[in-house]
């Protein structure tokens, strides 16, 4: 046993496990700490040699077996269990160690967490961890918030376990308080419109094209090799190869096509609405998700109605614009999750850096994508970007695929082919990129009925009208 560890962890199921063992791999050692003696037994046997990784499931000797300042990671699920571990921590604690909560808690839970924990001298971090399994074993992307005097002492361990861009971490300090967990948050709800949108594109591939399992795998494969270069496409891709072992064809055909979800994205739409920010995109994939689970009434529904039966159209043309389609959205996507952050970021005081946390998600977590080198050049050349539409070198990209969005959502509405994500996204651009909207017309409305008010273009000042008389 070692003297005293430079890092400990609580709660030692795959996540955690995988990121101990990613620590000491980098030359640090580890305690890891769990109630269940099973798994501690079995970091221990994995690690090898208990002066570089060990565990115990008595919360004292764990404590006690840390320098200090002492750095304590959570991985355990979010929610009341995260209180309680911090409960069981604090009376072996002392004044300046640290908490780090390394789960997807909500940001408000986080913060009444930070400050309860600054009464007692403790910091507390929440820093979302991105990558799965195998990213918190291999380099995931870490979103840390908390005290920046603080992060010191994490920084050393957090820069060496991350994934690497090009050498370069994919961590960096975030701001204060639940800034990491916010940032971890949206990252999820772009996570939720990225994957409704590589689902349409497959549903409008198979009906539209005809295309099958072999060629979607290729098609997206291709993709991964061009602009979409990414984690979701290239995880579709694979997706599309794999062989049902418990019978005959591909397994995805054999999957029940109901989403599931833990709650992240719905928080990011829920948030943007408290704020009055658009992120429809990530809207409708929450929906869709919700949508999916409704599988006994589609089937009642389907039976219902007639659906237009999709008119085929050239294969090597629909893939040309499916790519297309596909880039436009991804960029959408992106351009409303980073609006929500510059926006929260001045509302709960975060001071975030957009360029930065751009940076972070190069690589390591489920959003890593080609797209996100040019985001981070986007906001590091103009750090007060509101939104990503409105940067030079993104309107080229949009104005050369917006087109052929177009054409697909024309032609989804047409043959009966739901593509709600694709096509909010266009939506939002074509509203976005309006200088005159109809809302006039609704402020008219509110003032008729209810004496609202509106404001006038052509002259200063707050008018009420009696419409009826
Ligand atoms: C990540 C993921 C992860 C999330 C899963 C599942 O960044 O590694 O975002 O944190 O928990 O993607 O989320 P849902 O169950 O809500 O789809």
């Amino acid at each position: 046993m070692a003297d005293r560890y430079d890092f400990g962890l609580v709660g030692l199921g795959v996540m955690g496990r995988n990121f101990i063992l990613n620590v000491a791999d980098n030359g640090f050692t580890a305690f890891g700490n769990d109630l269940d003696e099973e798994k501690v037994n079995a970091l221990i046997e994995e690690g090898g040699d208990t002066n570089r990784v060990n565990a115990t499931s008595d919360v004292s000797t764990f404590v006690n077996s840390l320098s200090t300042p002492r750095k304590i990671m959570l991985l355990v699920p979010a929610g009341k269990i995260v209180d309680v571990v911090i409960e069981g921590l604090l009376p072996h604690l002392d004044e300046g160690d640290i908490i780090i909560d390394g789960g997807n808690s909500f940001f408000t839970d986080t913060d009444r967490r930070e400050a309860y924990l600054k009464e007692k001298g403790i910091n507390f971090f929440g820093a979302g961890v991105s990558g799965g399994a195998k990213g918190a074993r291999k380099g995931p992307s870490i979103m840390p918030g908390g005290s920046r005097a603080a992060y010191q002492h994490v920084k050393p361990v957090f820069e060496a376990v991350s994934a690497k861009y090009k050498g370069e971490p994919c961590v960096a300090y975030l701001g204060p308080k639940s800034a990491g967990n916010y940032v971890k948050m949206v990252h999820n709800g772009i996570e939720y419109g990225l994957m409704q949108l590589t689902s349409e594109i497959y549903d409008l591939l198979k009906k539209a094209g005809g295309l099958t399992n072999e060629e979607l795998h290729e098609t997206y494969a291709k993709w991964n090799a061009g602009r979409l270069q990414s984690f979701l496409v290239e995880i579709t891709s694979e997706i599309f190869a794999q062989k049902d072992d418990l019978g005959e064809g591909h397994l995805v055909d054999k999957i029940l096509d109901k989403a599931k979800q833990k709650g992240t994205g719905k928080w990011t739409s829920q948030n943007a609405m408290d704020l009055g920010i658009p992120v429809p995109t990530i809207d409708i994939a929450v929906s869709m998700r919700e949508i999916s689970a409704l599988k006994t009434e589609r089937i009642q529904a389907d039976e219902l109605y007639n659906r237009p039966k999709p008119e085929l159209l050239v294969k090597d043309s629909l893939i040309s614009k499916a790519e297309q389609a596909l880039y436009f959205s991804f960029i959408i996507t992106y351009a409303q999750g980073m609006h929500q952050l510059a926006d929260a970021s001045r509302e709960y005081g975060y001071e975030l850096q957009l360029g930065e946390i751009a940076k972070v998600w190069r690589a390591g977590c489920i959003i890593r994508a080609a797209l996100l080198a040019d985001i981070t050049e986007a906001f590091n050349e103009d750090n007060t970007l509101q939104n990503l539409l409105l940067s030079p070198s993104f309107v080229e990209k949009i104005n050369e695929t917006v087109d052929a969005a177009r054409e697909l959502v024309t032609y989804g509405a047409t043959n009966g082919i739901p593509l709600p994500g694709l096509s909010n996204a266009l939506t939002y651009f074509d509203a976005y990129t309006s200088s005159r909207l109809p809302l006039n017309l609704i402020q008219a409305q509110r003032d008729y009925f209810g004496s609202h008010t509106y404001e006038r273009l052509d002259r200063e000042g707050i008018f009420h009208t009696e419409w009826e008389e």
